[in-house]
């Protein structure tokens, strides 16, 4: 296997994919890989350092994730959250990064409603800092493991070599920063990706994030079926389309009635609507290719983008993403910690 090192500078924190050099992106994934053939050899890895997750967005999955990632690593992990911080009383972000570096902690794991939190407290401390998931900016542990598991079940873990495979990113994309992280990455690595929704959710101005047409933005979805290798289905993000960004409403289920503020932004018309055009149900599922996956971020929101039996069935890849997830997560904590990187 080659071992290719990618630019020390590059190295210390991992904020985003965008813009990373394939040789860097193929380097981490690799690690990704070796990390998954092996997880058990590294359970002292990062013995006698202690991780901590600053959270100021909330997060179930990717907290956890990380958590048990550190841990199996055997790593001490500390949690702060937005709302039991200091954060809450007016303390700036920073002040609290800075203050919990000051206690000896050997990383920081960031997740924050502000796109660019992550750079902004990276530039203040000299730890490692990985980016859990920024406003609408970039989620990139989360584009690892995406492409990692399309990776794997489409056979493409020796080459990592995309090109010929055409997969969509269906929905809310402007709201999504797993939607940025994951273009970013599957370009990278050579695919075509199509963006699939209306004009509010899936601006023209997605094709600039990829050279040579790499990114494509269509509006209808039942075309494009037969043609796809992979379909990642994203959740509208309610909370982030709101008049004042704290809605923090749940969809309410297929026949459920929108959110007041989401309607008062018309982010979608109606529920109803959006299914018609938008959802993977099980019978736009049935026109998809033969081989072709099914995947989602998570949390999904069952009926309305994503149908149970398509989430439950068997092109669903869904539980692979939380399986590699760990180990994707494993094999960044190893390669930002295991070795002193200070400037
Ligand atoms: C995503 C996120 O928080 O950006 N979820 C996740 O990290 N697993 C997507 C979402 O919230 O819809």
């Amino acid at each position: 296997m080659a071992t290719t090192s990618p630019p020390a500078a590059t190295t210390r924190d991992l904020l985003g994919l965008q813009g990373m050099e394939r040789e860097h992106l193929v380097h981490l994934l690799r690690a990704c890989r070796a990390m998954a053939r092996v997880p058990g050899a590294h359970a002292r890895a990062l013995a006698g350092k202690v991780v901590a997750n600053l959270f100021f967005e909330d997060s179930t999955r990717t907290r956890l994730s990380f958590t048990v990632a550190a841990q199996r690593l055997g790593a001490d992990v500390v949690d702060l959250s937005g709302h039991t911080s200091s954060v809450s009383k007016g303390e700036t972000l920073i002040d609290t990064a800075t203050n919990i570096e000051a206690m000896g902690v050997s990383a920081l794991v960031v997740r924050a409603k502000q796109s660019g939190a992550a750079a902004l407290i990276a530039d203040h401390v000299a730890i490692p800092v990985l980016n859990a998931g920024d406003g609408k900016h970039e989620h990139p542990t989360q584009g690892l493991l995406d492409v990692y598991t399309i990776a794997e079940a489409l056979g493409r873990l020796d080459t990592w070599d995309f090109a010929g495979l055409r997969i969509a990113i269906v929905g809310d994309i402007v709201s999504s920063r797993v939607a940025r992280s994951d273009i970013a990455a599957l370009t990278t690595l050579g695919a075509q990706v199509v963006c699939v929704g209306a004009p509010n959710l899936a601006p023209m101005s997605l094709t600039s994030l990829a050279p040579a047409g790499q990114v494509e933005v269509a509006r209808e979805l039942d075309p494009l079926l037969p043609t796809l290798d992979a379909i990642i289905m994203l959740r509208i993000q309610f909370e982030r389309s709101s008049a004042d960004g704290h809605a923090g409403h749940s969809a309410g289920g297929a026949q459920g009635v929108l959110p007041p503020k989401a309607m008062g932004t018309n982010v979608i018309a109606s529920v109803r609507d959006y299914r018609d055009q938008f959802a993977l149900t099980a019978l736009r599922a049935q026109r998809l290719r033969r081989g072709a996956i099914v995947l989602h971020p998570g949390p999904i929101n069952r009926g309305i983008e994503l149908d149970a039996e398509v989430a439950d069935g068997p092109s669903s890849v869904i539980l692979r993403q939380v399986t590699n997830g760990v180990t994707v997560r494993m094999a960044m904590l190893k390669e930002l910690l295991s070795e002193d990187r200070r400037p």
